[in-house]
């Protein structure tokens, strides 16, 4: 079985990527039988970050930050995007048998400019680019966030139309051709995973947590800068004494408390507990919860930090580490493009 995920580069890292997506990754490059392919959509990221230098220094953050969280590049393929030009190519090929109007009920494309960002050509083909980083591979399964599970059926409904167009005796029956007379598709067709528990992680602000939205509290980030974030995570004026609310009231919306999911996000599952307990009971001050978020902030991420900074120190190995992952997943890209080329009528 074969996972693979990616993230964009547009930002740094923050919890919302680490337990809605880097989290599993790490985890999943020990699951056996599975063979994990991750990588930095640092073309994906093109469309909101528009300075050369800043592109190529959050693209190797990026990295660092997989390499830190504990992602072994002796068990996983870690590489950037633009590596693998291929997928660049897989990726026109794919359009042309995109149904423009799937383009347009895309969710992410309709939030993003919703939320301001230029409405280029680049962002509303964006799940085009997608469906080929995951066609390309040939992934069976990809980890994501819930927001980018229809990107996945996507690039589901595309590799049929592409089998079903360029693949004789193929049946969308039987896609892998498991019966006689039955052609097994060139793209092989993946399938989303999600996390339900940690599904969408709030920000300090108690909307989603998103670089967009600049609510975010980064993993690696400056540690005054992580402390004032999480000192200023939303709450209302709930007395010390009374029970705290799980809701608040944010315009005339009622969203799940930030603070409270967040604690429930980080904190170890008998420590919760009692937060739970207290919480529900009264006592305790918004204060005293922050202060707890932030030693689990410390706990969880310390060893990582360090980490972190060591590989920021050491740029050559980060680079030698993607020239490999790249090595290995253009391997995988040369033959699947032989066989779309020729299924095409590419020479
Ligand atoms: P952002 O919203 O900050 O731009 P991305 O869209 O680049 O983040 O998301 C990268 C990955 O992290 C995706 O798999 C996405 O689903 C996941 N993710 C991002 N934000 C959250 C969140 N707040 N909660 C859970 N998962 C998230
Ligand atoms: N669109 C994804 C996100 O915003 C990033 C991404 C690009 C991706 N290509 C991918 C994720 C392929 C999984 C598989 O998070």
């Amino acid at each position: 079985m074969r996972i693979l995920s990616g993230v964009q580069s547009s930002g740094k890292l923050h919890l919302g990527n680490y337990y809605g997506a880097l989290r599993q990754f790490v985890q999943l490059q020990d699951e056996a039988g599975a063979e994990a392919y991750f990588f930095i959509a640092n073309l994906h990221a093109l469309n909101t970050i528009r300075e050369p230098k800043l592109a190529l220094e959050l693209t190797r953050d990026a990295a660092i930050t997989y390499l830190a969280l504990g992602l072994d590049p002796k068990k996983a393929v870690l590489f950037r995007q633009s590596d693998v030009r291929e997928v660049l190519e897989l990726y026109w090929i794919l359009g042309t048998v995109t149904p423009h109007a799937h383009l347009e009920r895309a969710h992410s494309y309709k939030d993003k400019v919703a939320k301001g960002i230029s409405p280029d050509f680049g962002l509303f083909a964006y799940p085009v680019l997608m469906a080929a980083d995951i066609l390309l591979y040939s992934a069976d399964v990809v980890p994501v966030g819930r927001d980018q599970v229809q990107h996945i059926e996507f690039a589901r409904d595309w590799a049929v139309k592409f089998n079903t167009q360029y693949v004789p005796g193929y049946d969308p029956a039987d896609p892998d051709g498991k019966e006689r007379g039955h052609t097994p598709g060139i793209l092989k067709l993946p399938s989303s995973r999600i996390q339900e528990s940690t599904a969408v992680v709030p920000g300090i602000d108690g909307l989603k947590m998103s670089k967009s939205y600049g609510n975010t509290i980064d993993l690696f980030g400056d540690e005054k800068e992580i402390k004032k974030r999480i000192m200023s995570i939303k709450t209302d004026s709930t007395p010390v004494e009374a029970p705290k609310p799980l809701e608040l009231v944010i315009g005339d919306e009622k969203v799940p408390s930030p603070l409270y999911q967040l604690l429930k996000v980080m904190l170890p599952e008998s420590d919760f507990r009692d937060v739970d307990a207290s919480w529900k009971a009264g006592g305790k001050g918004y204060g005293d919860y922050k202060k707890k978020l932030l030693e689990a902030y410390h706990a969880t991420f310390g060893p990582a930090r360090q980490r972190y900074a060591e590989l920021v120190a050491d740029p050559a190995e980060v680079e030698r580490i993607l020239q490999e992952g790249a090595h290995r997943a253009r391997s995988e890209a040369t033959r699947l493009m032989d066989k779309v080329r020729g299924a095409v009528g590419i020479p």
